[in-house]
């Protein structure tokens, strides 16, 4: 018996930072997706593949032994493993298109379909049980995430999300046309959320009105959204890009991609922590085909389709 799930990537389209300090954030699944598989063995131990390597450790041996990425598998396993006291071991393979560590929600995703892949194998859960498990496994990298990466990522679609009020479809025709651009430089997004928590602890009157203008930016793009108005959409994009720039996640890499992609984008910005990893920008048709040379041959990018799914999961007889 083999249980195989498969979670997208993600976008932040505007919010991020601002999200983990209660405003809202705006988020869509894109296409690109991770896949988990997960078999019993007779090993007794967890066994985990994946491009960033293998790892095999005992079973119920601690989370907070292994490597950062493998922590949330091993947390998930045990955690499911424990309940269930006739388990000899579990192997899962990680096979992945997501590109890691440059703010696509690779991570996310991993701990969206490893909690859907590995519980099959014992009880049928609910999205919800799945979204509030995979939420426990990020937290055993991230503390202090908002939640929102993985909330996305479980549902699919476009999501209005925040802390306390939770999440809302946003279920627009618009078309958008987005372009997704990588800077090549990996970021923590553990280490730019705990600048940010500096920066508020030092300017906590500027970090609120910042906050403010995020959620006021948020209801205007959700109007533009019902609107189809891209024009509105884009330039508030860039608007976006002004707080993420005060700050101080942005870089010069990032910058100049911005401006380069703003000569014939209706508007780009940093889509996740910052400090490296991607941008996007929204791209009339027409325009497409220049974006390649704009950014120059070290940087790569595509173009992104909105993925309706969300997490997917069944069983194999072997
Ligand atoms: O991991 P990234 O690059 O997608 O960033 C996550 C988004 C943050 O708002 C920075 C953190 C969070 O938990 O929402």
């Amino acid at each position: 018996m083999k249980s195989i799930a498969s979670a997208p990537a993600k976008i932040i389209l505007f919010g991020e930072h601002f999200v983990v300090h209660g405003t809202k954030a705006i988020l869509a699944a894109i296409d690109k997706r991770v896949t988990v598989t997960t078999i019993f063995t007779e090993n007794k131990t967890i066994k985990i593949n994946s491009e960033l390597g293998t790892i095999e450790v005992p079973i119920l041996s601690s989370h907070e032994d292994v490597k950062n990425e493998f922590k949330p598998f091993v947390y998930l396993a045990n955690k499911i493993i424990n309940s269930e006291p006739n388990v000899t071991g579990l192997e899962i393979t990680i096979d992945s298109d997501i590109p890691i560590g440059v703010g696509l929600g690779s991570s996310s995703a991993c701990c969206v379909a490893a909690a859907a892949s590995i519980s099959e194998l014992f009880n049928k859960l609910s999205s919800e049980e799945i979204l509030n498990l995979s939420i426990e496994a990020e937290k055993t990298i991230f503390p202090n995430t908002s939640g929102a990466d993985c909330t996305v990522c479980t549902y699919g679609g476009m999501i209005e999300y925040d802390q306390s009020s939770g999440t809302r479809k946003i279920e627009s025709t618009f078309q958008i046309n987005l372009v997704i651009a990588n800077s090549m430089i990996p970021h923590s997004t553990k280490s730019s959320v705990e600048r940010v928590s500096k920066f508020k602890e030092n300017d906590e009157e500027r970090f609120s009105q910042l906050c403010d203008l995020e959620n006021g930016l948020i209801d205007e793009v959700i109007t533009a959204m019902k609107n189809n108005d891209s024009t509105t959409l884009g330039l508030k994009m860039s608007e976006n890009q002004e707080y993420l720039e005060e700050i101080q996640i942005s870089n010069d890499t990032l910058r100049n991609m911005i401006n380069s992609l703003n000569q014939i984008s209706l508007g780009s910005k940093i889509t996740g922590a910052g400090d490296g990893g991607c941008i996007i920008a929204l791209v009339q048709d027409d325009n497409m085909d220049k974006v390649p040379a704009l950014l120059g041959k070290d940087k790569e990018c595509f173009s992104a389709k909105i993925d309706t799914k969300g997490v997917v999961w069944g069983m194999i007889e072997e």
